[in-house]
């Protein structure tokens, strides 16, 4: 990696999230990972397991991870257009609004990432921190899913949970999670339409 811009960062649960410029003159996002106690490096262990094994473009992409020391490092792709919540509540949202296709665009992607990670993917995954701010948007309005500190794996035949990763949770604690995670799709949603009848009262 040629440099990390400094001046562009988000702190984070666990450390900081740079913008870093590859050799090749590539831009990515670097989460750096800070904290040393076993809280960090479980999460860290988590996201990177869960990631490798996950393809879908509406989820964020993991090109590689470092560990110096006891620095590590997750490298993703950059996407540049802030996060849903960002764009509907935050630091974007003066930018202008969501037009009704780009938040159309947003919910049929959140809906397919979470019906791969839930159905299709291998393993199948729970995201378990499913929400605005982790639904991240490249400049054409394709969201990204992120954030998977906290996933955990279902099992691969039928509806049957495992908890292979982190293993604390029973099975029926896991499926109620699951559930709780599709409810949390529909509030995402209805967040995003929401807002939308917001600026479009006030726009006409
Ligand atoms: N791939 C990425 N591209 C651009 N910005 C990112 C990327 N990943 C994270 N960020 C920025 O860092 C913030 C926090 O990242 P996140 O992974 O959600 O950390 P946390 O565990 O603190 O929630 C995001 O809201 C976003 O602003
Ligand atoms: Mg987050």
């Amino acid at each position: 990696m040629d440099s990390v811009q400094r001046e562009y960062w988000v702190k984070v649960a666990f450390g900081c999230v740079y913008h870093g410029i590859m050799d090749d003159g590539s831009e990515v996002a670097i989460k750096l990972l800070t904290r040393e106690e076993q809280s960090g490096d479980r999460e860290f262990i988590g996201e990177v397991g869960m990631l490798s094994r996950l393809h879908h473009r509406n989820l964020v992409k993991l090109l590689g991870i470092c560990i110096e020391g006891r620095t590590r490092c997750l490298v993703y792709e950059l996407v540049r257009n802030g996060s849903v919540e960002s764009h509907l509540h935050g630091a974007d949202k003066n930018k202008g609004n969501l037009s009704w296709d780009s938040r159309m665009k947003i919910a049929l992607g959140a809906a397919r990432a979470l019906a791969y990670l839930h159905e299709d993917s291998n393993p199948r995954v729970i995201h378990r921190d499913f929400k605005a701010s982790n639904v991240l948007l490249e400049d054409n309005f394709t969201p990204k899913v992120s954030d998977f500190g906290l996933a955990r794996e279902a099992s691969d035949a039928s509806h049957h949970i495992s908890t292979r990763v982190m293993g604390t949770f029973g099975d029926a604690c896991l499926a109620w999670t699951q559930q709780c995670e599709v409810v949390r799709l529909l509030l995402f949603n209805a967040n995003i339409y929401f807002a939308r009848a917001e600026t479009s009262s006030m726009d006409t």
